[in-house]
């Protein structure tokens, strides 16, 4: 019988979420209804997070109690630096933050018995979210400084979610401006319905395993260069080029031997990803602030070829990777980033997908040898 093979699931429908909304007609992406250009403009992170879990904004007291518990859980627990510190230095930090959850989970279920208990009711699994929330800033902030021989900076109780990011990666307190660009990339980075990573995590999800299994693997698939790892490529790609005159020769040479362009197209948005323009406006402030227009002249001129040539749009990638690089992380840094951010939209599908649970099992069409016997010399 003949199947209609639809490769890499492209244009397949196959559940319905309340989380996000992507609309590649209007360009635009709501979370939980409000367009995320919106979100980023007036909300903390924390906020948007709760958002999210929760499908409403937080009032002020309930936005109070989730930053409590967020600064409770924000220091970096024992086994999960000691585990850090048994990684080789050179490891990629993508492995270093999938190692760290991994053993948070394996902490945080400890004593929970059998497989049959582990995923967790939904009170559990939001109170296992805001955790993990709180927990990756310091595991991403460690794993950078310690690749630079810097030693640990604990969290500020006094800082908020974005803030104290910063600190416990640089030990300087961020200017306003590092701060509300960071904050944004955040909020822009935290969901996108069924993206690959997303999709993982509900596939491992819908075996009623446990969260941090769910997210493990999504950190797996985020890593990839045609998902999350497209943000550090775009900044290999900016070291290749140096600078805005030597764009057209270096796009010549990389269209003539087929490269891919990092930070450039998408499976859903094909005339523009909403989240671009938000983000472009965060790096321009960056840029002004630590007076790098070199930098956005590259910029541009590499967009305006390419656009030109391909008729193929900028991701959210590609105004995230030189912003964080302004902001002065390392290169390698940006895809952790990016989980820490997404965490929030993972845990959310994990927590709607245990809400009305199907295993999700497809189907494939064999195209190997037809049935044989096994050689008798064998
Ligand atoms: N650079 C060069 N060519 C690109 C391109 C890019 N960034 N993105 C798409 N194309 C080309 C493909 O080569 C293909 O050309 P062809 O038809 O001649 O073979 C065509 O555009 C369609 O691309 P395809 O890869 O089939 O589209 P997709 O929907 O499967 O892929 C991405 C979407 C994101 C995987 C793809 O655009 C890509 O690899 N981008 C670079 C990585 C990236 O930035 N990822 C982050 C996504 S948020």
């Amino acid at each position: 019988m003949d199947q209609e093979i639809k490769k890499g699931l492209a244009g397949v429908v196959v559940d319905t979420t309340a989380i996000s909304k992507v609309n590649p007609d209007t360009n635009s992406l709501l979370y939980r209804g409000y367009p995320v250009q919106q979100l980023a403009a007036t909300q903390p992170f924390e906020a948007v997070a709760y958002l999210l879990w929760n499908g409403e904004l937080p009032s002020e007291g309930e936005l109070a109690q989730l930053r409590a518990t967020e600064r409770e859980h924000r220091a970096l627990a024992a086994p999960v630096r000691a585990s850090i510190d048994l990684l080789p230095l050179d490891a990629h930090p993508m492995d270093v933050v999938r190692t760290a959850v991994s053993v948070l989970g394996a902490t945080d279920l400890a004593g929970g018995g059998s497989v049959l208990d582990a995923s967790g009711s939904p009170e559990e699994n939001l109170a296992r979210s805001v955790r993990l929330f709180a927990a990756l800033p310091a595991i991403v902030a460690y794993g950078q400084r310690r690749t630079r021989g810097e030693s640990l900076v604990e969290p500020r109780d006094d800082l908020d979610y974005s803030a104290n990011f910063l600190w416990m990666t640089f030990g300087t307190e961020a200017d306003p401006v590092v701060v509300d660009a960071f904050n944004r990339s955040m909020i822009l980075y935290a969901e996108h319905s069924f993206n690959a990573s997303t999709f993982t995590a509900r596939v491992i999800t819908s075996t009623l395993s446990d969260l941090y299994s769910a997210v493990v693997g999504a950190i797996g698939a985020l890593k990839g260069p045609l998902h999350g790892g497209a943000n550090e490529a775009v900044m290999h790609i900016f070291d290749e080029i140096g600078d805005a005159e030597h764009v057209v020769p270096w796009l010549d040479e990389a269209l003539a031997t087929k490269r891919k362009i990092m930070g450039f197209g998408h499976r859903v948005y094909k005339s523009g990803d909403s989240r671009v323009p938000t983000m472009r406006a965060a790096l321009d402030t960056l840029v002004e602030h630590y007076d790098r227009p070199d930098l956005a002249e590259l910029y541009d001129a590499l967009e305006r070829e390419f656009v030109e040539r391909k008729g193929i749009h900028p991701n959210l990638d590609y105004p995230s990777g030189p912003a964080y690089h302004l902001i002065g992380f390392d290169t390698l840094t940006f895809t952790p980033l990016f989980i820490a951010s997404r965490v929030t939209g993972w845990t959310a599908h994990i927590m709607e997908q245990g809400a009305a649970n199907a295993l999700i099992r497809p189907l494939s069409a064999y195209n190997g040898p037809d049935e044989r016997a096994v050689p008798e010399s064998n």
